[in-house]
């Protein structure tokens, strides 16, 4: 295929420098935003007096059947042509011949890519924050369920205090509220439209950019010609959106990786989404929690990458900045794909609340609620504090644990202790009691659901 710029080459490109050069592998996925860049463009063509209408029309008519018969399977990319753009503008003038060669007036592939970049990537944010609710919903429905289930909560992976299971699931839902919050932004700034910019200096033409803008429902045009032809910060803004997005779903999988470990067993993974050993009869394996775990990776490395690409770039345009477009695809596929296991691997997981809460049991971590009931009965915190780390070391030797003590021991310690601490101390009325706000109790989940689930309506209006 001759190139739209072979008028100046006396040799055509080398086979191979041709394939490395092309990026229609990958960019022919934003076919679609090409077109509907290119329609608005030829639209505002027409309106300032550039483009005839005759030739508007054919030109509309002419890409929507191109996008027609790409959508349908019919028209095949041609692996030759060097980027989509170029594909589309040649099959375009194939079609309705002279006027298709008209398209490219006052515009340059350096803001037409940049803006085809901004459509899709405002598309794909769309269907990301949608794939975050549908997990948000799986979260709080989980934590609904279970609000009432008695768990031990952690720090340094040592059991701390007695909490609601429902409230440690609730810290997630509040994670990925903030990451939804984080992709708007990045849309928000993203939001401008970077056409007219032309090939760096803008045009000699009297455009009208705004229109353009207007037609493609951005909030503005981009103020600096060299600027916008040389911004990939929206590409930046979102993969970061996207990495501590990850990095929480990752926090997540190893919870649920260690929780479904037979030596936790506080859930149970559904059959459809684990998989078994080849070798080991007895395997269960939270494979997909561990790939979510394992993509983080790759979706923190996109981002690198980007960075180190625009890093040290001279203004404007260079070609290095076509390396964009992989890595901004891999993170969105990667995310789309975590996502999509992870609300109904969420939804159909089973909690099962008898082992929680004889884990709670087990760890003393009623301990600070026993210091708590003699401080109550007059003792300086401190001194209480003293008293129950004694206890707790007579109950390791002994074997028993603070519900199980016996009341005449526990007289021995103090003689402010009476037979209603058992009542105290018991992990139920611990949790119950745990109503400072956003605290562990079970009214106190129900709340923060209540909030979610409007907050999550609210975005549904945006
Ligand atoms: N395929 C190119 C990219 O993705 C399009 C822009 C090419 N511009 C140029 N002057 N060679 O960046």
């Amino acid at each position: 295929m001759e190139k739209m710029w072979a008028g100046r080459f006396l040799k055509t490109l080398d086979k191979k420098a041709d394939d490395f050069n092309s990026s229609i592998r990958f960019d022919c996925r934003m076919y679609a935003q090409d077109i509907r860049g290119s329609i608005a463009h030829a639209t505002m063509l027409e309106s300032v007096g550039i483009l005839s209408k005759a030739d508007k029309e054919l030109i509309v008519n002419g890409l929507q059947e191109i996008k027609k018969d790409i959508d349908e399977g019919k028209l095949p990319f041609d692996l030759n042509a060097e980027d989509i753009h170029m594909f589309i503008e040649a099959e375009l003038t194939k079609r309705i011949g002279d006027a298709g060669k008209r398209l490219h007036t006052a515009r340059s592939r350096n803001d037409q890519v940049a803006l085809d970049i901004r459509l899709y990537l405002r598309d794909e944010a769309k269907e990301i924050i949608a794939l975050v609710k549908a997990v948000v919903v799986a979260i709080v429905d989980k934590a609904e369920e279970n609000a009432e289930v008695i768990a031990p909560g952690y720090t340094h992976l040592q059991r701390a205090q007695p909490i609601s299971f429902g409230h440690q699931l609730m810290a997630y839902a509040m994670m990925l509220l903030r990451d939804i919050g984080r992709i708007q932004d990045a849309v928000k700034r993203m939001n401008y439209s970077p056409l007219g910019s032309c090939a760096l200096a803008g045009t000699t033409y009297r455009t009208d950019r705004a229109f353009v803008a207007k037609e493609l429902g951005f909030d503005g045009i981009t103020e600096n010609s060299i600027d916008g032809v040389s911004d990939r910060d929206f590409c930046l803004e979102l993969m970061s959106a996207f990495s501590v997005l990850m990095m929480h779903l990752s926090r997540l999988s190893e919870e649920i990786i260690l929780w479904s470990s037979w030596e936790f067993k506080f859930i149970e993974l559904d059959d459809s989404y684990t998989t078994g050993s080849s070798i080991m009869p007895q395997k269960k394996n939270p494979d997909m929690a561990e790939l979510i775990r394992g993509k983080t990776g790759r979706v923190y490395g996109n981002l690198m990458a980007l960075l180190t690409t625009l890093k040290g770039l001279p203004l404007a345009y260079n070609k290095d900045m076509q390396e964009d477009k992989e890595a901004i695809f891999d993170s969105i596929d990667t995310v789309k794909m975590c996502l999509e296991v992870l609300a109904p691997m969420l939804a159909t997981m089973k909690v099962n609340a008898e082992t929680t809460y004889r884990a709670a049991q087990k760890g003393f971590i009623n301990a600070t609620d026993l210091a708590d009931y003699l401080v109550k009965k007059g003792m300086p915190f401190r001194a209480a504090y003293k008293i129950v780390g004694t206890i707790v070391a007579d109950c390791i030797a002994k074997d028993c644990v603070l519900d199980t003590y016996p009341i005449e021991e526990y007289k021995k310690h103090s003689e402010l202790f009476d037979a209603d601490l058992y009542e105290e101390i018991s992990l139920k009325t611990c949790v119950e009691k745990r109503l400072s706000e956003g605290g562990a109790s079970p009214a106190s989940v129900k709340k923060q659901i209540e909030r979610v689930r409007a907050e999550i309506l609210k975005t549904e209006l945006m």
